[in-house]
């Protein structure tokens, strides 16, 4: 890792004492920790906007008694297969399914995959987390 440089900020009193307070409800026990990743959560977002590769895991929840849904989960991530490299499947309770779908591939198309499943018929709800792949993103 190449030196790390330091530089100054002026900031008013009132906006640091909010920081510090967010710091400390976080668990960071310093601010440049945690301004190096609010740098790099906007070098992320930077990426996303400019259709980067990314990597995302959307989490999903849905009653698998709904007529066809589970196959048609599975068909929709076989025609995908380029961009879904994974998923975990674990059954809730006796009606209830958990699943998170991994996939790879620029933001706005996997964000599109992500919404043709949690707009399919009988997905309760889901969330997707999309991040960098790690290989543009320094320390
Ligand atoms: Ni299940």
């Amino acid at each position: 890792m190449s030196e790390a440089v330091r530089f100054g900020v002026s900031i008013s009193p009132e906006l640091i004492e909010q920081f510090d307070e967010l710091l400390t409800r976080r668990g960071y026990t310093n601010r440049s920790e945690a301004i190096r990743d609010l740098i790099r959560k906007e070098l992320v977002e930077q990426e996303e906007i400019e259709g980067k590769e990314m990597v995302g895991t959307l989490t999903i929840i849905y009653d698998h008694h709904v007529r066809e849904l589970s196959e048609e989960l599975i068909r929709f991530q076989h025609d995908h297969h380029m961009h879904v490299l994974s998923s975990l499947h674990i059954h809730l309770d006796h009606d209830n399914c958990l699943e998170i779908i991994v996939v790879r591939g620029a933001g706005p198309k996997i964000k599109h995959l992500a919404d043709r499943i949690l707009a399919t018929k009988g997905v309760k709800h889901g969330r997707m987390v999309i991040t960098s792949t790690g290989g543009d993103l320094p320390k």
